[in-house]
């Protein structure tokens, strides 16, 4: 492997979103409001010229979350065959460090239960209790406080 992470324009994730985060679905599915903001960043995590994953943060509040500049992240995804070999924590180092140099306050996301762990490891936190996002699943409120 020969991985690197640069920035990505927001259509380009949709190659990874699709497979993993919105399989068996229409593609249109794949954009998520605010994608194409100039406030919206997207990462991509290449193994030589292929892209094998993809991270966005959205500049956005959220009710438990407001004071200061909040992020929010998104479409978290590797494909299949690079997930559960410890590659996802490049792409959260990438956004967190962009987050820092936004002076951002806190970043949150809404987290599959399934992904929990990972974030925990990588010191998010979950706030409330599961909730059911429709069609999509399970999921907890996340963060972490940046100083
Ligand atoms: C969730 C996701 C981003 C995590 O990234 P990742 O790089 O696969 O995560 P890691 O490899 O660090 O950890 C995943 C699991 O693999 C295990 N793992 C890590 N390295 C391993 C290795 N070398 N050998 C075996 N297992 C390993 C970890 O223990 C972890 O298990 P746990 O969650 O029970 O603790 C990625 O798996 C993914 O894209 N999943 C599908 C889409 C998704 O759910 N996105 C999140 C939306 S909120």
């Amino acid at each position: 492997m020969n991985l690197n992470v640069k920035k990505i324009p927001f259509n380009k994730t949709f190659v990874v979103r699709h497979p993993v985060l919105r399989a068996n679905r229409p593609v249109e599915e794949c954009y998520f409001e605010g994608d194409e903001l100039p406030s919206t960043t997207h990462f991509g995590l290449f193994d030589q010229d292929n892209l094998v994953g993809v991270l966005s943060v959205f500049e956005n509040k959220h009710p438990n979350f407001n004071e200061g500049k909040v992020f929010q992240i998104r479409g978290m995804a590797l494909l299949k065959e690079y997930q559960n070999k410890n590659l996802g924590v490049i792409l959260l180092n990438k956004a967190e460090a962009y987050v820092n140099t936004q002076k951002g306050t806190v970043i949150w996301f809404n987290a599959r239960e399934k992904a929990v762990n990972f974030y925990k490891k990588n010191g998010f936190q979950i706030k409330g209790t599961l909730f059911e996002i429709p069609q999509i699943g399970s999921h907890y409120l996340m963060f972490k406080q940046l100083t």
